[in-house]
This record gives structure tokens, C-alpha cells and sequence, in this order.
């Protein structure tokens, strides 16, 4: 998409770099691809801001990973970008991760929850206060998925589509036949309401803990603030996968004179805090400066 709910800041930086805690977005959501084993990654870019999310990412090595770059040269919705990617993908089973999505646990225990059902398709669920907002499930008693709508006025339920799925290649086949939403574009969550009106099996699993859906400026600012706050917890087998490596603490070569840090912070290297209080719950950007401030 172009970024428009968080502008201004997609101005200047596409979506998925904005830092949170000093890292981009998308180097937490390459973290938890990696921590599950996978290797090879395709990365949807946009022809506005491919550019700067490769130089960003470059092959891929900072993270273990293979990256490659597939254009979608027009915003054409998550199904279209998954047509787009065809010819990479092949006949593959594949994970398909929104790469502003965080989600508390990494995506392990989805591909361990497909390999031992082998489903067409798996979603993931969470209750959340505004459905409308999101695709929405309906299950039934036993927990199966019945039907799927992308930002219903009126939810049938409170379960939210996360942005992390998997799928066998007959999706391709299900995209095929669907044509564009309301909003212009084809929708995976169409896509996969096809999958079921073709008799296919789509499995669910509720995720109880954190999702991060950074799409608006509160939803970056909480991300900030759940990512610094459970770093301290990454060792005591939370298994936040991919949080350990967020740079939370002061840098060495910051400048402090009479001032009151409150931790959990991320202060990046080169800034200069003078009479001032900082945090709980705040990161500073490289060489920024705070003076006489709270
Ligand atoms: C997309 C999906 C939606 C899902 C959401 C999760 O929405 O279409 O079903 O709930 O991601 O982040 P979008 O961000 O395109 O509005």
C-alpha cells in the first residue's frame, strides 16, 4: 500500500523502516522468520519505495536469510502481491508474514501447527476491541473456520485475522478466481474464504499473547512500548523470539549531564541529555539532543 494512515511519517520513510526501539519493523518481523527455521525470503517492495527497503535489508545476512526482491508494481492487495510472487514461490508450502505485523512468540508455532495437520490453509486469530478494523473469522462450535470477511461494518466476532498465514500452492488457485474488493484490491482474506468455498480445509490458531498490527501512530507507539518493556523478559523462556536482539539500554558514548534516566529506554549512540528526565518507555534516535525537558 502507499502508507496513507501514517503519514507523515511515510513521507519520508516507507511503513515497514520506521525504527521502534532503534531497529526498523521489518528487521523484527526477519528476526522471528528466521528464528523458525526458514531461509528463503521473498520480500513484496513497491516500485516508490523498493529502493530504500533494499539498501536497507541488502541480501540478507545480517539475519541468516536468502532475500529476494519481488516487485508489485501497482497496489494491488495482499493477493495480488502473492500472485506477483508465483514464480518464486513455485509449488512450495510458504508462510506469508505482513512485515508490520509483530506477534508475541515468533511464527514457530504455525508451522508447527500446519506440518502436524497438513491444512490448505492456516490463520491466525486474535480477540481484539474493534474488529471492523481488521478481517474477521466466524467459527463453529469446534473451533473451525466457516467464513472469513475483510473489515465487516457489522463482525460477526471479535476474532481479528493476524497478519501471518500459511499456505499450501492451492491458493494460487483460489486467488484465480476472486476479483477486487471494495477498496480495489485483492484481499487474501477472500482468498481464502475461496479456499473454503472449494471444500479445502483452513485451520485457525488464537494467539493469546501480544499482537503489534503497527498500521496507525498509536500502534507504533505501543509497539515501543511492549517491545522495551518485555526485552527484559527475553531470557526466562518467554520465547518472544527475535526481541532479544532490540537495543534497548543507553549507548556508551551518550552525553548526560543532570539527568534521570527510567528505564526500559532506548537511547541511540551520539545523543546529548542535559536537566532532563527521560522515559519509562522512550527511544531517542542517533545524536539527538534533550535539554531542559521531561
Ligand atoms: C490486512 C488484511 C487484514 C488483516 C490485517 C492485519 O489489512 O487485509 O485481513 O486483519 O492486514 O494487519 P490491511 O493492513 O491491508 O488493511
Amino acid at each position: 500500500g502507499k502508507g496513507t494512515r501514517l503519514r507523515p511519517l511515510t513521507y519520508s520513510t516507507p511503513k515497514h523502516l520506521i525504527p521502534v526501539a532503534n531497529r526498523e519493523i521489518l528487521s523484527y518481523v526477519l528476526l522471528q522468520i528466521a528464528d523458525a527455521g526458514i531461509r528463503d525470503v521473498g520480500i513484496i517492495i513497491s516500485p516508490d519505495s523498493g529502493d530504500r527497503i533494499r539498501e536497507s535489508l541488502g541480501r540478507g545476512e545480517a539475519w541468516g536469510l536468502n532475500l529476494d526482491y519481488i516487485v508489485q508494481e501497482v497496489p494491488g492487495g495482499l493477493a495480488h502481491a502473492v500472485k506477483m510472487s508465483r514464480a518464486f514461490l513455485g509449488d512450495s508450502d510458504f508462510l506469508m508474514f505482513l512485515g508490520d505485523n509483530l506477534i508475541e512468540g515468533g511464527v514457530t508455532p504455525l508451522l508447527e501447527g500446519f506440518a502436524a495437520v497438513r491444512p490448505q490453509g492456516l490463520v491466525l486469530l486474535r480477540a481484539v476491541a474493534d474488529p471492523r478494523r481488521f478481517g474477521v473469522a466466524e467459527l463453529d462450535v469446534d473451533g473451525r473456520v466457516m467464513r472469513l470477511v475483510e473489515k465487516p461494518k457489522q463482525p460477526k466476532s471479535n476474532l481479528a485475522l493476524v497478519g501471518a498465514y500459511v499456505f499450501t500452492r492451492d491458493i494460487h488457485e483460489a486467488i484465480d478466481q476472486i476479483g477486487p474488493s471494495w477498496r480495489g484490491e485483492l484481499e487474501i482474506t477472500d482468498a481464502i474464504q475461496k479456499l473454503l468455498d472449494m471444500g479445502k480445509t483452513v485451520i485457525s490458531h488464537e494467539l493469546k499473547g501480544w499482537w503489534l498490527d503497527t498500521g496507525t501512530r498509536d500502534d507504533i507507539l505501543e509497539a515501543n512500548r511492549v517491545l522495551l518493556e518485555t526485552s527484559g523478559q527475553r531470557r526466562e523462556g518467554m520465547g518472544i523470539a527475535g526481541i532479544a536482539k532490540c537495543d534497548v539500554g543507553v549507548s556508551d558514548d551518550v552525553s548526560r549531564v543532570g539527568c534521570e534516566i527510567i528505564e526500559p529506554v532506548s537511547i541511540a549512540r551520539g545523543c546529548t541529555l542535559q536537566d532532563c528526565c527521560i522515559g519509562p518507555h522512550v527511544s531517542l534516535g542517533p545524536g539527538v539532543m534533550v535539554t531542559d525537558a521531561s
